[in-house]
């Protein structure tokens, strides 16, 4: 639907009036309404990346969900504020893994004595406190984009790797880009005692996989390429690696949001694809390529609902309320947090 002309009025003119105080970011995954008023549209590598890129900006505008807006808090200067436009954008997935589960976890492989040579690697997608265990305890973050990196240097580091909370990024990217099979990994329900592992399955084992997932990705199924490659023939299926095994292993073609959007910028006119990631980063990506046949992988309506909380409303009110003084929806990360945190993302940012 076209936006309310009134309220993109409104954006634009509480954003003319900011000026270079304030500094947009969206994620591929925001409403187009949202998307039009960022400064910077990137994965969760990129704005990762790009959050500090503006030190001189008193206002960091996320439109993206919690876990992103924290590591913006975490990456940029004292003096920076960071916004959430709606604080209900959270992340399931981050949800799965809470900072008492991630202790818990560390006492069962202390107690199976593995903990001293296994390195926790963890996706961007989680909570501060999890990324400050990670940092803790000598681990790295990653992202979909450098996830095969940041395991080739957990594994340097040490002899098994807790991969923490999306399951399905640690195996595809262990058994797809490490060379190891799905008997190396096991998986660790946070809601099981032990995380319903025996010691010897724990000992065994090269890639514990938190039992998280996400929501959105997680309902594309074997199914779901089958029936396109049946209506579309030709067709190359490209999907996001928080898919599950089956639909990875199925695919054509697997990346981050960055890496798909690059996919198709380089795709032949006349070309057919079927994109397994969130639906507004595809029907935008349909409507930029009107010379190539982009679909929907599944036939279902599949947003991140989250992500969408983020809407032209709320990103009008944050800004307006920057003009008039106020400063809504503060994300910040306690100092002890952020310490650990930080070195955590920083090992990713250094990573090859
Ligand atoms: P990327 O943007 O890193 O591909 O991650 C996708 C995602 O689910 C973000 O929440
Ligand atoms: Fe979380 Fe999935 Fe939404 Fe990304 S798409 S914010 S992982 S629920």
């Amino acid at each position: 639907a076209a936006s309310d002309p009134d309220l993109v009025e409104r954006a634009r003119a509480a954003k003319a009036a900011l000026g270079d105080r304030v500094f947009i970011l969206g994620h591929h995954y925001q409403r187009d309404e949202v998307i039009e008023f960022a400064d910077v549209t990137g994965d969760s590598f990129k704005l990762a990346r790009d959050a500090a890129a503006r030190p001189e900006a008193e206002y960091i505008v996320f439109c993206g969900v919690h876990f992103m807006a924290e590591s913006a808090d975490i990456l940029t200067g004292p003096a920076q504020q960071v916004i959430l436009p709606d604080l209900a954008a959270g992340c399931s997935m981050a949800d799965m893994a809470t900072a008492e589960q991630v202790a818990e976890c560390w006492d069962v492989l202390t107690d199976a004595g593995i903990a001293d040579v296994t390195v926790p690697v963890s996706y961007m997608n989680s909570s501060a406190d999890i990324k400050a265990f990670t940092g803790k305890h000598g681990g790295t973050i990653c992202t979909s984009s450098n996830a095969e990196r940041a395991l080739e240097w957990a594994f340097e580091q040490g002899q098994k790797v807790l991969f923490l909370p999306d399951q399905h990024l640690g195996r595809n990217t262990a058994v797809r880009e490490m060379g190891l099979s799905l008997d190396d990994c096991v998986l660790y329900n946070p809601h099981k005692p032990n995380g319903g592992l025996t010691e010897q399955q724990l000992r065994d084992a090269k890639m514990i996989l938190w039992r998280g997932h996400c929501s959105v990705h997680g309902r594309f199924s074997l199914d779901s390429v089958n029936d396109v490659r049946a209506r579309i023939p030709g067709v190359t299926v490209l999907v996001h690696p928080e898919c599950k095994h089956e639909v990875v292993s199925a695919a054509d073609m697997v990346g981050s949001t960055e890496y798909i959007i690059k996919a198709l910028d380089a795709a032949e006119p006349g070309s057919k694809w079927a994109i397994g990631t969130e639906l507004n980063l595809v029907r935008r990506l349909a409507k930029a390529h009107p010379d190539k046949e982009v679909v929907f992988l599944d036939r279902a309506v599949c947003f991140c609902s989250t992500m969408n909380r983020i809407d032209l409303p709320h990103l009008v009110w944050a800004l307006e309320s920057l003009v008039e003084g106020r400063v809504p929806n503060v994300i910040t990360v306690d100092p002890e947090t952020e310490k650990y945190a930080k070195a955590a993302l920083d090992r990713m940012l250094a990573l090859p």
